[in-house]
């Protein structure tokens, strides 16, 4: 189950990937916001980063206008390690060296060819298992 989580900025974009998802049969659940209306990025960063820390979900889509402001929200989450991703390599080293289970992107920045292939690297590459990630990972909690 992905969570997924927009403002205004994210808008647009967060509906592409939702089309995606269900194109590919990839279930998720929407977290809002669910207008164009102007509102706040920290409420719908916290509830998904929320949704993946108790395990309700297992990774969350995060969309913003710059991807900034609501990363940095979900960061606020223990156990949640949220990526700002606008490029396909950082998107598949951030699965493999961080574990990230958020990935965070800009509706202003990048368009939707690119940020679906973004979607759909971080979504299907695995972790690398490393003991130094794994270290690494286990420092960012303590
Ligand atoms: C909203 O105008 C904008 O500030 C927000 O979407 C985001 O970019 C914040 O980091």
């Amino acid at each position: 189950m992905i969570a997924l989580g927009c403002d205004h900025g994210g808008y647009d974009l967060m509906q592409e990937v939702i089309a995606y998802l269900e194109e590919k049969k990839v279930p998720y659940k929407n977290f809002g916001t669910d207008s164009k209306a102007s509102c706040d990025y920290p409420v719908f960063g916290k509830n998904v980063a929320m949704a993946v820390a108790n395990k309700e979900c297992e990774f969350g889509i995060l969309i913003c206008g710059t991807g900034i402001g609501i990363s940095m929200a979900a960061n606020k989450v223990a156990g949640v390690r949220a990526a700002l991703c606008h490029d396909c390599f950082s998107a598949e080293a951030t699965r493999q060296h961080n574990n990230a289970n958020v990935l965070c992107m800009g509706g202003r920045v990048v368009g939707p060819g690119l940020a679906l292939k973004i979607v759909e690297i971080f979504l299907n590459t695995e972790f690398s298992n490393d003991d130094r990630h794994i270290r690494r990972i286990s420092m960012l909690e303590n």
